[in-house]
């Protein structure tokens, strides 16, 4: 009897150690571009704050034979909310077009699994999309159902995620984090900040996406996770931060990122051989509220932005090339712009969140098409003078029903001239609903 006891309490001690070991183990992974090809972020959370393990990415080209090691830093992020440990590892010199497996974390404190993503490079598929919580993430389950298919290459996270990432001591933000995985370990999750991420001037979001401010945000010269911009194939991404005006109204922080975004896209421009595509991604866009394009609004139209990509409405709008209270929709076809003269802007802000749909939309004249429903997009630069663009409904997750799509056929890009005529308004209606409803 007494040998039993010796038995089951050597039993629970090692049970307990093991467990202690266990619950350390890495989790909220997710990798992201840095703004150079060969190289990829990878960031993920320890739960204990206390613990230090070494922050480690073994890789390499076969799944049973990891044989690089990249080692990065760690910090303990102090909430609010609870405690935990946040790792960043660089990884470089990747080749290109590579399938690479990779493990992260240290034995002795728990490692994930082997897990993969591909190093590809050109002209990659992107599936956009804003607002997707943690609750009734609607789109969630199809974005995962189709990463595993390679159906896409990377993500645009356009802004308001988890809803929200402080809430519960910070829980619904590691719930979140832990629900993507299965894509964030796949493929670069790119994300920008959005009005629900605004909690303690944004903490959440530049701490557990501090990997978008040691990537692109230091190799485009902003030096934060608020706002930065990638080359990917064909397209210059430019991403800024359209909540830096309500929910953290410095004048030097808009100044900063201002100044910061006019110099990105007049070099931009400077490589527009290289990258003849400028797309714009933010949470917001110019009819929204709580958010100023006074100054955006310029700047993207003269430095010939082609297309601006954004959510915070809780459904889909494609509208037509819109500048300044003209619109140019004098197109053939709806779905197709051929050499529109100002910024074509998409609003696909319905991904999913316990906030359900919301019906808050552009002028009616600014307006191709709208659609409230739940779903996400897909990009792709088929080539220099063709974008593609299609948005898919997701609800019920059952099966995906094709419901838009655009091309924009552009031969002349490039900077344009502000028009010399005084703005006609786009709202022809007075009593037209012209801002969203804040969500
Ligand atoms: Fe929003």
């Amino acid at each position: 009897m007494a040998s039993s006891a010796l038995i089951l309490m050597v039993h629970l001690v090692v049970f307990i150690t093991c467990g202690a070991t266990h619950d350390n183990k890495p989790e909220q992974i997710h990798i992201a571009f840095t703004g150079i090809a060969s190289e990829r972020n990878v960031n993920y959370v320890t739960p204990s704050p206390d613990e230090n393990p070494e922050t480690v990415v073994m890789y390499g080209t076969r799944s049973d034979k990891l044989e690089k090691k990249a080692v990065g830093d760690s910090f303990v992020f102090n909430g609010p909310g609870h405690r935990f440990r946040i790792h960043n590892v660089k990884l470089t010199g990747l080749a290109p077009n590579t399938l690479y497996y990779y493990q992260v974390g240290v034995p002795d404190n728990g490692t994930s699994e082997v897990m993969s993503f591909s190093s590809k490079e050109g002209n990659l598929v992107f599936a956009v999309y804003g607002d997707m919580g943690y609750t009734n993430a609607v789109s969630l389950n199809r974005l995962i159902t189709e990463v595993k298919g390679s159906g896409y290459d990377a993500v645009l996270h356009v802004g308001d995620m988890a809803y929200n990432m402080y809430e519960d001591d910070g829980e619904t933000g590691d719930e979140f984090m832990n629900a993507i995985q299965p894509i964030a370990t796949k493929v670069p999750y790119m994300v920008l900040p959005g009005n629900h991420e605004y909690k303690d001037n944004f903490t959440h979001y530049r701490n557990r996406f501090s990997n978008m401010e040691l990537g692109v945000g230091q190799t485009s010269g902003s030096e934060t996770s608020l706002w930065w911009s990638m080359d990917i194939g064909l397209i210059h991404f430019v991403g800024f931060d359209t909540e830096v005006y309500f929910y953290y109204s410095n004048k030097g922080q808009i100044q900063r990122q201002l100044n910061w975004l006019e110099a990105d896209l007049i070099k931009a421009n400077q490589q527009r051989e290289k990258t003849p595509w400028i797309v714009s991604l933010a949470h917001k866009a110019w009819f929204m509220e709580k958010t100023d394009f006074s100054a955006f609004g310029p700047l993207l139209h003269k430095y010939g932005v082609d297309l601006h990509l954004c959510g915070h409405a809780h459904n889909y709008q494609r509208l037509y090339p819109t500048y300044d209270g003209r619109v140019d929709d004098n197109h053939t076809d709806k779905n197709v712009y051929v050499n529109p003269v100002y910024l074509t802007t998409i609003v696909a802000g319905s991904a999913g969140s316990k906030e359900k749909l919301s019906d808050g939309k552009a002028p009616h004249r600014a307006l191709a098409e709208y659609i409230e429903e739940y779903g996400y997009g897909h990009l792709q630069a088929i080539n220099r003078t063709h974008l593609y663009w299609s948005w898919e409904n997701t609800h019920d997750n059952v099966r995906t029903v094709f419901q838009d799509y655009l091309w924009i056929i552009q031969e002349n890009h490039g900077m344009r001239m502000f028009p010399e005529e005084p703005p006609a308004p786009v709202a022809t209606d007075a009593t037209e609903e012209i801002q969203v409803v804040e969500v």
